[in-house]
């Protein structure tokens, strides 16, 4: 399994980011979960190129552009030269600052140009009953395979993140039964783009509101490769519990 703990802005001191990070270090010595860290941009400069550690890091976010004049943004070459893995891209906290899926797709082949694999994040608003939010996350997911090459698809991690599932509690998070059937969907989805069994290998992950509570029930059977916890993240404690409940 693998876990993807965003801390979006919840972490506010060096101090905060090191205890964490060594948390994480402790936690993937100890465990056989993959753990990867999607930290704020000057946290990857502080944390990430000492790192001899198994934990890998992820941006939060990721330039369509190559660099030059681009006031605030953060390259996907600047990104690899301070030991960046992953990136996350088209969160929905971006999408709702105006990030369209064409804006995420450019990120997305940005990503691959450079070698940093993108973990797409994709989620309805909410659930209408005509399910129309089946077609959003089609074309959400459209967007950014259908550009790719087979090799780039492959390699595409996609992140299900319904927004009305994200920054709640346990309680209020997508149940075990609901996930299966979202990750059979997305599966069939992503089944248009890749051939055969190879659509089963593309990783996915489910994120919005989990916590040590439901993680172990959200991975049982579900069909997902790992998680994208916010809040759970971003506590030493809580991700420690996160990580162990897992096991
Ligand atoms: P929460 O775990 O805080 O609901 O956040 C989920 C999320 O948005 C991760 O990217």
């Amino acid at each position: 399994m693998l876990i993807v703990g965003n801390w979006k802005a919840y972490v506010e001191s060096q101090l905060k980011a090191k205890a964490l990070f060594a948390t994480a270090k402790r936690l993937s010595a100890q465990h056989d979960t993959e753990i990867v860290l999607a930290v704020p941009t000057p946290y990857l400069g502080l944390l990430s190129p000492s790192n001899r550690s198994k934990v890998a890091f992820a941006a939060q976010n990721i330039s369509a552009g190559t660099g030059g004049a681009a006031t605030g943004e953060v390259t996907a070459a600047l990104l690899k030269e301070l030991g960046v893995t992953y990136t996350l891209v088209g969160h929905s906290e971006r999408r709702a600052l105006g990030e369209t899926d064409e804006m995420v797709s450019d990120k997305v082949r940005h990503a691959h140009a450079n070698q940093i694999i993108p973990i797409v994040c994709v989620g309805e608003k909410e659930r209408d009953p005509d399910a129309h939010y089946l077609q959003l996350l089609r074309a959400q997911i459209h967007a950014v395979f259908e550009p790719l090459a087979q090799k780039e698809r492959q390699q595409t991690i996609l992140a299900y993140e319904p927004i009305w599932a994200i920054g709640k509690t346990a309680s209020e998070a997508m149940s075990p039964r609901d996930l299966t059937e979202m990750t059979l969907y997305i599966r069939k989805v992503l089944g248009e783009y890749l051939p055969g069994r190879s659509a089963l290998k593309v990783k996915l992950l489910y994120g919005g509101s989990v916590e040590p509570s439901n993680i172990r029930s959200l991975a049982e059977g579900t069909g997902v490769d790992g998680f994208l916890p916010g809040h759970a993240s971003a506590d030493s404690d809580i991700f420690s519990a996160l990580v162990k409940a897992l096991k």
